[in-house]
Formats: structure tokens, sequence, C-alpha cells
């Protein structure tokens, strides 16, 4: 199937992140660090490895400390020129953005994911686009967005990144029905958001992964609050499973960390610690003594 490349990605990143409080008080949720990298990067430089190319932020009040981190920073940069750190200067380089490549968009009140998204129509036009959901981190040998560039280019229509869920944890989130269980690609029947362990036609669970056609954004022109008081994105997409390209979930290869929950964002920052080969020894060795130490208390 010819389907046209995905440069575009859209960042909704203009929630209240009212899970971190009183942190996102003043900092915004993105700019949390995972050792030493804001959330917001590790979504850009996947985005980065999938192909795209233009990067949209739809951002809200109090989010002025994300642009700034995308800003080049000269002073920083010559001063560790003279000081020949090299290695922290192409960590710096490699935050900045091109002129151009970014675009920020307002959206006023948080309606949702639905309506933030929305928010970005006149800048994506008329051509697929990408979706990530920064707070959704992915370890992967590729990046989770390249394998659904990959499985978009077989596929056309919308896809969404899935994975399985606990029935304890599947009302939390947005859920595939799907016409086939197996293989990594299935094709979407319906999509129910937050569904009722009993009423949930799947375990299959969408993550904060989307590629989506500019139809999903006609379908938000006319969209009303859903589930929980917003306007959701799953219930444009979901319009989109009776189209002839359809919607095709993909089961992607790798560990997704939810950051923004606490405990998400605890296990991820282990997790990455531990891959870290400059300190991954030093800190293992720490947990293991925290451990036993805390069953000798217990
Ligand atoms: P969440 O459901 O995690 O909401 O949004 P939140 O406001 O960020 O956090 P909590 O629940 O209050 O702690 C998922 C993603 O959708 C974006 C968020 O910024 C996040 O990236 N979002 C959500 C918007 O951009 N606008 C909205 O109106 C809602």
């Amino acid at each position: 199937m010819k389907t046209k490349k995905i440069t575009k990605a859209v960042f909704p990143v203009a929630g209240l992140g009212t899970r971190f409080l009183p942190a996102t008080k003043s900092i915004p949720k993105e700019i949390m660090t995972l050792v030493d990298r804001p959330l917001i990067q590790y979504a850009i430089d996947e985005a980065r490895a999938a192909g795209i190319k233009e990067f949209i932020f739809v951002t809200s009040r109090g989010k002025s400390a994300l642009e700034d981190y995308f800003d080049h920073a000269p002073e920083l940069e010559s001063a560790l020129r003279r000081s020949g750190k090299d290695e922290l200067l192409e960590v710096l380089k490699g935050t900045n953005m091109d002129s151009g490549a970014i675009a920020y968009v307002r959206q006023n009140r948080p309606l949702g994911l639905g309506h933030a998204v929305w928010c970005a129509r006149r800048l994506i036009g008329n051509e697929p686009f990408a979706v990530l959901l920064p707070d959704d981190v992915i370890a992967a040998e590729r990046p989770c967005l390249q394998q659904m560039v990959e499985a978009h280019a077989e596929t056309g229509g919308c896809m969404v990144a899935a994975m399985e869920v606990t029935p304890e944890r599947i009302s939390s989130y947005g859920v595939l029905d799907v016409e086939d269980e197996r293989g990594s690609v299935v094709k979407v029947r319906g999509m129910v958001e937050k569904p009722k362990a009993s009423e949930a036609p799947s375990n299959l669970a969408v993550i904060g992964r989307y590629i989506l056609t500019p139809k999903v954004l006609t379908n938000l022109n006319r969209m009303k609050q859903g589930a929980g008081g917003e306007i959701q994105l799953t219930d444009a997409i979901a319009e989109e499973t009776g189209s002839k390209a359809g919607v095709h979930g993909l089961r992607f290869r790798g560990q997704r960390y939810d950051c923004g929950s606490k405990i998400g964002f605890l296990q991820a920052t282990v997790a990455f610690g531990l891959s870290r080969p400059e300190f991954g020894v030093e800190f293992e060795t720490f947990l293991h003594e925290l451990m036993s130490m805390q069953k000798a208390a217990q």
C-alpha cells in the first residue's frame, strides 16, 4: 500500500498534571527528569528516529519552561566549549531544535486529549500525522513510533499502539475491540474509553502513540464531551473503524512506563538508572542493600 510519509507529530502537553501536585504547581510534568533528561526529550528522540521533521506542541498556561527547554543556549554552549567539556556540549546540542521545526499552539481550557489534538488542526493540514503523549515513556530496541510507521506503511488508515493490561487496570484505558487477537498488527472493530473490566471488549489497551488520518480531525469538529466530561480522542478514532483503511492496533515491542503516575515514574527512574552503564553496578548494589535492610527491619 502507498501511504504518505509521516513528517508531523503533535505533542499534547496542555494537561494540568494534577497527579504530580505540588511539583506541577510550577514545573510542567513534561520537564520532570528521568535520570537526567526531561520526559519530553524521550518523546522527541523517539519521534526523530521515526522520521518526524515538524514538532507541534499543544501547550497551556504555565508551560513556558517547556518552550525555553528547546531554545538554543549560546552562553552555556560557549562555556562548555571553553572548558573543553565536549561530551556535555554534544548532549546539549542534541536538545536543540532547528528554527521553524517546532510550533506551539495553545489549548485555552483542558477539555481533553481529543480537544488538544483538534487545537493543532491548522498546523497539521491534510496529511496523516503522529501523536505522542510524553508521559508514556517506552524503552525499546527499535523506538515504538518507528515500529508503528513501518507497520502503517502496510495498513494505511489510523494506527494505535496497544498493550495487554490486567483486568484491574483496564478501566483506566481506551480498550480495543479487535477482529483477531493474534499477531502484532490487529484490525480494530471498535474502541471503548475507560470501560468497566466486566464490559471491556478485550485486554488490549491503547497507550500514548497514534498515527492518525486528517479525517480524525474532521470527526473531532463534531465531538461532544465523552467519558469523564472530556472530548475523547478515542471516540474520534473509533468513528474510523468503518472506513476503508480502518484502524489497526500494533502490539509494539518494548516496555512502557506510565510516567503520568507516581508509581510509573518511580519504576521508570529505577529501570532507566539501571540501564545506564555509568552507574548501573553502583545503583544495583544500592538497591540490593536497600531491599535487604528493609527485609531485615520487617
Ligand atoms: P492526562 O490524562 O495524563 O492528564 O493527559 P494530565 O492533566 O496531564 O494529568 P493528571 O491526570 O491531571 O495528573 C494525557 C496527555 O494529554 C494531555 C496531557 O498534557 C498529557 O500529555 N492533555 C490532556 C492535554 O493536552 N489537554 C487536555 O485537556 C488533557
